[in-house]
C-alpha cells in the first residue's frame, strides 16, 4: 500500500483536495495519489458505505482526511461540504468533480446489448427507442447528478479558489462524451458532454485569476460498475470489447489518477483542455 508522504513533502504538500463520488471506483483512487503526493483530503459521496472505504484507505494511508456525506445534486448540502471543508483546513486547492450516475446497472446492460446487436446486426434496421423510451424522471436524474453536481461543485469552489488566486479543477468526463460510443444511455452522453462544455467555459472564465480547469474523458476504467458488467458479460461480448481496444485491456484506476494527481499539480501549462485516456478506443 502507498504512503501518505510527510506533511511538506510531495507534489501536492500543503494543498487541500476535494474529491466528490470518492467510494472504492475511481474517486477513492484518484483521492489515494493525491494524499500519496501530499495533499490533505476532503472527500464525499452520497453512499456511507462507500466513503467509509475510502476513509479507511486514507486512514491506512496515514493521510489527514475529511469524509463527509454529501448529494452533490443538492446545492445546499454542496455548499454545507465546502463551508466545513473551509472549516477544517482553510480552504480548498483542488476540486475533482468525480461523483455521477453510471450506465452500468443491469437495465443499462440490456440496452448496451440492443445496441451493440444493432451495430452487428445487418440491415434492415429499425429505430433503438432509447431517446424515445426515456421517462423525465430518468433524464432528470441523469442531469441532477452529473451536470448540476458539477456546477454546484465548481460554484463553491471558485468562491474560495478566487480570493487566493490559486486553484485546479479536475473534471471526470467521458468518452461518451466525445463520441457515440455510449447511444445506449443518452442520458450520461449528454451529460458528460455538458461536461466538457462546461469544462472549456469555467477555463475560460478563471484561467485570469490563475484557476487551471480540465476534464478527463476517461474510456473503460476497471471499477466495480465496470467488473460487474463483465462478470455478467458472456465470453463472447467479452471478446467483442477487448477487440475494439487496441490496447486490448480497460484501464486501470491508478492509471487515470496519475493523470489527475499531474492536473493538479503545478506542473503543466494545460487550460480547457479535454485529455481522454482511452486504450486508443478513439484517436
Ligand atoms: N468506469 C468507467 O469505465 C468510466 C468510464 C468513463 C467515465 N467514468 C467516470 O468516472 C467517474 C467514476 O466512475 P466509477 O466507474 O468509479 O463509478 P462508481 O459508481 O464506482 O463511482 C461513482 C461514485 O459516485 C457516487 N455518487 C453517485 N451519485 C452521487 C451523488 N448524487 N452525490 C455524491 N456522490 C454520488 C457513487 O456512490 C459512487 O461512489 C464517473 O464520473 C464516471 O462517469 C467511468
Amino acid at each position: 500500500m502507498r504512503e501518505a508522504k510527510d506533511p511538506g513533502r510531495g507534489r501536492l504538500a500543503g494543498k487541500v483536495a476535494l474529491v466528490t463520488g470518492a467510494g472504492p471506483g475511481l474517486g477513492g483512487a484518484i483521492a489515494a495519489a493525491l494524499a500519496a503526493e501530499g495533499a490533505k483530503l476532503v472527500v464525499c459521496d452520497i453512499a456511507p458505505e462507500a466513503l467509509d472505504t475510502t476513509r479507511s484507505r486514507l486512514a491506512a494511508m496515514g493521510a489527514e482526511a475529511l469524509a463527509l456525506p454529501c448529494d452533490v445534486s443538492d446545492s445546499a448540502a454542496v455548499d454545507a461540504m465546502f463551508a466545513r471543508a473551509a472549516e477544517r483546513f482553510g480552504t480548498v486547492h483542488i476540486l475533482v468533480n468525480n461523483a455521477a450516475r453510471v450506465p452500468n446497472a443491469p437495465a443499462e446492460e440490456a440496452r448496451r446489448n440492443r445496441h451493440y446487436q444493432y451495430l452487428t446486426t445487418p440491415m434492415p434496421r429499425q429505430a433503438l427507442d432509447m431517446v424515445a423510451s426515456l421517462s423525465d424522471d430518468d433524464w432528470l436524474k441523469w442531469w441532477g447528478v452529473n451536470m448540476h453536481g458539477v456546477f454546484y461543485c465548481t460554484r463553491a469552489a471558485l468562491r474560495l479558489m478566487t480570493p487566493q488566486r490559486a486553484g485546479k479543477i479536475v473534471n471526470i468526463a467521458s468518452i461518451a462524451g466525445l463520441g457515440t460510443g455510449s447511444a445506449h444511455s443518452p442520458g450520461y452522453s449528454a451529460t458528460k458532454a455538458g461536461v466538457i462544455s462546461l469544462t472549456k467555459t469555467t477555463a475560460l472564465d478563471v484561467a485570469g485569476a490563475n484557476i487551471y480547469v480540465n476534464a478527463i474523458a476517461c474510456g473503460g476504467v476497471l471499477t466495480p460498475p465496470f467488473e460487474e458488467d463483465l462478470a455478467r458479460a458472456s465470453d463472447e461480448q467479452k471478446q467483442r470489447l477487448y477487440q475494439m481496444l487496441p490496447l486490448g485491456r480497460i484501464g486501470r484506476p491508478e492509471e487515470y489518477a496519475s493523470l489527475a494527481v499531474y492536473l493538479a499539480s503545478d506542473e503543466h501549462y494545460l487550460v480547457g483542455q479535454v485529455i481522454s485516456p482511452n486504450g486508443g478506443l478513439l484517436m
